[in-house]
């Protein structure tokens, strides 16, 4: 393992002032996000849409440290020939992949999943090392309800984590580490708070006993909030100030970076949480976002399918990149947004 060479892609990941755009969606999520703006889930229109935000050459540059592909897109090429992984290269972004199979459900657990795709992963990286990809993604899934998660849900999937990540770094790549604790529940911010750190300190533990290089790594968490269906919903202040304490509890500053999903958080919100997190001071690591939902909702509202419609869309994507990028520094304001 050259573990310079890993810490420096980690590093150049969390620049200050730029994030990752996560547009990994696999099939079954592409369409999903395709139905709500009622265009076809086509392997073409798959590819003129991550083209416009690839080619939104000035926001890319200044912005996008990273972006994290699907397997379709890491060998797809644009309408010119030209392949997507080389336009993101040629706005200084670097080129990462989802290497996970998905949550599936977790035998003798019952409404918890575990995330497949360590069978063959080794071969795997070595093939899209190739292709360009620096880092991947493995997102496990930890679903709060009655009675869940249990020791046997969480303990499975920081150990798959674990040994994603020792692999990924055998073969060059920086493992984006991804425990999302999900926000879709009727929980308040306590019990995320207990979940989270639970699953964070559980995380380190097996990354510690896998032999997995913490420099040389990204963590990409959920932010301490309530659930949605939750009949009490915190301000930004506190959502800020529990998330940067547990993670503060948890994540050695070893790690060159954290990296954020937005869960499901609205565009804006997810923007606020990242700016108020900054304005409480110095922190140990890069802090930054890599956002799915969060910078893409408004780019696929605005394109819509229509070809007429892209630079509209990535007008959309460039405002977004901005105002995450400004709130990575702690100098973003709501009257931005405007
Ligand atoms: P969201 O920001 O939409 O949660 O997506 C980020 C991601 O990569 C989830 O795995």
């Amino acid at each position: 393992m050259n573990l310079e060479a890993l810490n420096k892609i980690a590093v150049k990941m969390v620049t200050p002032g730029k994030g990752i755009l996560a547009a990994d969606e696999s099939g079954g999520t592409i369409k999903k996000r395709f139905d709500a703006i009622k265009v076809d889930n086509t392997e073409e229109n798959r590819r003129d849409y991550r083209e416009f935000m690839f080619r939104t050459t000035a926001a890319m540059k200044d912005h996008i440290s990273g972006v994290i592909l699907f397997d379709e897109t890491i060998r797809q090429k644009a309408k010119d020939g030209t392949t997507l992984v080389s336009i993101i290269e040629a706005a200084g972004s670097i080129p990462g992949i989802k290497v996970d199979a998905g949550a599936k459900p977790l035998a003798g657990c019952s409404g918890e999943t575990i995330t497949e795709g360590l069978d063959g992963l080794r071969e795997r990286f070595q093939d899209y090392y190739k292709l360009g990809a620096r880092f991947a993604k493995w997102r496990a899934v930890i679903d709060i309800a009655d009675g869940i998660p249990s020791t046997t849900a969480v303990t499975a999937n920081t150990q798959a984590l674990a040994r994603y990540a020792a692999l990924a770094q055998e073969n060059g790549i920086v493992p984006i580490v991804e425990p999302e604790v999900l926000m879709d529940g009727g929980h308040g911010i306590d019990k995320c708070e207990e979940v989270t750190e639970w699953v964070l300190k559980q995380l380190y533990s097996d990354l510690y006993t896998a032999r997995v290089a913490l420099e040389g790594t990204i963590l990409k968490p959920n932010m301490i909030i309530a659930g949605k269906k939750c009949s009490t919903q915190n301000s930004v202040e506190e959502v800020a100030s529990r998330t940067i304490k547990v993670l503060k509890r948890c994540v050695p500053p070893a790690v060159p970076g954290i990296a954020f999903l937005s869960g499901g958080q609205s565009d804006i919100d997810a923007t606020a949480h990242l700016d108020a997190m900054h304005k409480l001071g110095a922190l140990p690591w890069g802090l930054t976002f890599s956002y799915g939902r969060a910078l893409q909702a408004a780019p696929q509202k605005a394109w819509s399918g229509k070809a007429e419609n892209v630079a509209a869309g990535q007008a959309a994507f460039a405002h977004r990149a901005l105002m995450n990028s400004n709130a990575a520094l702690g100098k973003w304001s709501k009257a931005d947004e405007a």
